[in-house]
């Protein structure tokens, strides 16, 4: 039902297969009113779109009208339809006049695409005793809906929305719950008056808490969420649906969604972007039509933003340049900055699918860039890593910083212990931001050299890169460090030395830093013995392939440095790291396959290692870990083990022989 084609943090362009056609994700399905719908929202770039189920039945002519003609001809969309069932209505109304069952069965009825149980809609900031008997119906309900489609073989999909109010154990509980049902598709809901009260920081909690449990072989939607403003965010958190009854509500109300906000008509003396509308007329011109005119061109000014929005973020998605997305975003409300604030706790969670890398660069955009994941990523690894006896600090230049730096280094302040410089017991790291401290060896990899941030360093920067030299100088028995660095962070250190520091550049040693960084400390060693020779490319200097004589061990990717097996350099990861290092673990089943060179796909995976990332190479071995094959992992470890369809291994070579 649903396949992921591109990834970027949590967030991702996947297909959405239904009956009346496939939908690209993320998407937005305008709300069309059963009766008083007068936009065609296909001409404005609509692809599936939501009705209500329950306000068709409640009227007797449509409830006839749509049983015997069906849910597409009723409402005049040829394409997938989802509808709610009435629980908007319920937690506007107290009740309604329909069951849970009733509600199941006419939906199957009309013939719509995606249907939804009868939830329980429980506001937020409600009692916690409210939440939990809600709750405990709204899964009832889910289930029971599930039981009844499986037992008639119903062919529409199925929504189980996730509630429980604004108490994350609660979230928590209804999401796994809900993902042992094998439910079609998972809503999260109740989020509307959240959105609406400016509640982003609670909204980043309430959404993470329900997709932290659900499963992410299947789409979810964003319950309500019309905003355009806030798309990027809810998407970087894994949100592939919204749907909107805010292009009509607010073009009722004279009010022009935005990026950037909602804009009054009263207000404007400029419209605010180039689509048709705001091309053609002046806020003057709309001030003096008749109201349905004026609402149905704001109405299609709306549509314009949100299906723009929704490109714009397919494509950053596409190129990996989602989180600057947000960030920028978010920058249009304080309380939008919040929730990117709150995305902070959750990066572990980010990280665990975070490709390993990205086409676009890395961009510091304001402090709450040093939250992101491949920030904590770096560090991790960096935590990791034997250290030597003495670490050099030095300033930032041109990037790749090792290609720029040579000659003596200058005079450097000392920090710690003082004696002899050894520099073959010494790592050289540039101090800089985002990445902190960043080895000489392995500067080249993304996004090590892939970011750009200001020269000027904020105090929240500075602050950080403290923080680093506090956690990381322990380490070290002699810490020496640039004049710059000791101006630029303020640093109280007076004794100074002038001792002949060079950075020594060594290809193999560089290379075994790599492979360390990239698949665990000591398979570098490992991985480039024998006779090791290294060709670098003409035009750009820079390292390709690496032999052990002639035959060749790995090359090196010209866009992001990270290695890239051979046969034989798998031969020689394979024996270099233990069980389950860089492995994917196949069935029997699929073991010819693998030998073959066909690519892996989820369901035939085992288990592997928690490590891999989207992007990363590894070793596809049976059960008794014999080598079968090697290739480039398109999903993370979380995603591989939650995945029951697609590729998830794209295997280079097979070991047949
Ligand atoms: N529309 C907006 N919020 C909700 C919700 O929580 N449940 C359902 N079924 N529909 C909604
Ligand atoms: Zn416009």
């Amino acid at each position: 039902m649903f396949e992921i084609k591109a990834k970027d943090m949590r967030g991702r362009v996947g297909v959405l297969k239904t009956k009346h056609g496939d939908v690209k994700t993320p998407a937005l399905m305008p709300v069309i009113h059963p009766r008083k719908q007068e936009i065609d929202v296909k001409k404005y770039g609509a692809d599936i779109v939501i009705t209500n189920a329950y306000l068709i039945y409640k009227d007797e002519d449509l409830k006839q009208k749509a049983i015997d003609e069906g849910l597409h001809n009723l409402i005049n969309f040829d394409g997938p339809v989802m509808t709610d069932s009435g629980s908007f209505q319920l937690s506007v109304y107290g009740d309604v006049d329909i069951t849970n069952k009733e509600v199941i069965e006419y939906q199957e009825m009309i013939g719509t695409d995606i249907g939804t149980s009868l939830d329980i809609p429980t506001a937020p900031f409600v009692e916690r005793e409210k939440a939990e008997s809600d709750l405990e119906i709204t899964i009832e309900r889910a289930k029971e809906a599930v039981e009844f489609k499986k037992q008639n073989n119903i062919e529409m999909l199925l929504n189980s929305v996730v509630q429980g109010s604004t108490f994350m154990d609660l979230r928590q509980k209804c999401a796994s719950e809900l993902s042992k049902l094998d439910a079609d598709l998972y809503p999260i809901g109740a989020v509307v008056p959240l959105m609406e009260s400016y509640h982003y920081k609670e909204l980043v909690d309430v959404v993470m808490n329900s997709m932290m449990y659900l499963p992410d072989n299947t789409a979810r939607h964003l319950m309500g969420a019309g905003h355009p403003m806030v798309f990027a965010l809810a998407v970087a958190m894994g949100c592939d649906l919204f749907d909107s009854a805010a292009y009509i509500l607010y073009a009722e109300d004279d009010r022009l969604l935005s990026t950037r906000g909602t804009f009054k008509l009263e207000n404007l003396q400029e419209m605010p972007c180039s689509c048709e509308v705001c091309s053609k007329y002046t806020p003057d011109d709309l001030r003096a039509m008749p109201k349905k005119e004026r609402r149905d061109l704001i109405a299609q000014h709306n549509l314009h933003v949100s299906f723009a929005e929704l490109r714009l973020i397919r494509q950053a998605i596409y190129e990996g340049s989602l989180m600057e997305l947000v960030e920028e975003r978010c920058r249009a409300h304080p309380a939008l900055l919040d929730a990117v604030r709150q995305l902070k706790n959750y990066n572990e969670n980010f990280e665990q699918y975070d490709p390993r890398s990205k086409k676009s660069a890395f961009f510091y955009t304001g402090p709450e860039s040093l939250g992101r994941s491949e920030v904590l990523r770096h560090h991790d690894k960096l935590q990791e890593m034997p250290k030597k006896r003495d670490l050099i600090i030095l300033p930032p230049s041109r990037k790749p910083y090792s290609k720029f730096i040579s000659g003596k280094l200058g005079e450097f302040y000392v920090c710690g212990k003082r004696h002899d410089v050894h520099l073959d017991d010494s790592d050289f790291m540039v101090m800089d931001i985002p990445f902190g401290l960043i080895p000489l060896e392995i500067d080249e990899l993304y996004p090590l050299s892939q970011n750009a941030a200001p020269k000027i360093w904020d105090s929240d920067s500075k602050d950080y890169l403290k923080t680093f030299l506090d956690e990381f100088a322990g380490e070290y028995e002699q810490v020496l460090i640039h004049p710059r660095i000791v101006r630029n962070l303020d640093l109280d250190l007076k004794d100074k030395v002038d001792d002949e520091i060079r950075y020594a550049k060594d290809d193999v040693k560089k290379l075994k830093a790599i492979a360390d960084y990239q698949f665990g400390w000591g398979v570098g060693e490992a991985l480039f013995k024998g006779n090791i020779n290294v060709e670098k490319s003409k035009k750009t200097g820079k390292i390709r392939h690496i032999y052990d004589g002639k035959t060749l061990i790995v090359n090196m990717r010209a866009s992001d440095s990270y290695l890239v097996l051979s046969k034989e350099g798998a031969k020689r990861l394979h024996a270099a790291a233990s069980y389950p290092k860089n492995r994917v673990v196949v069935n029997k089943d699929s073991e010819p396959f693998a030998l073959d060179g066909k690519s892996v796909f989820s369901k035939f995976v085992i288990e592997c290692d928690e490590n891999i990332r989207a992007r990363d190479e590894v070793l596809i071995v049976n059960e008794e870990d014999k080598l079968l094959a090697y290739g480039k992992s398109l999903l993370s470890a979380v995603e591989i083990n939650n995945f029951q369809t697609g590729q998830a291994i794209k295997t280079r070579k097979g070991f047949k022989k």
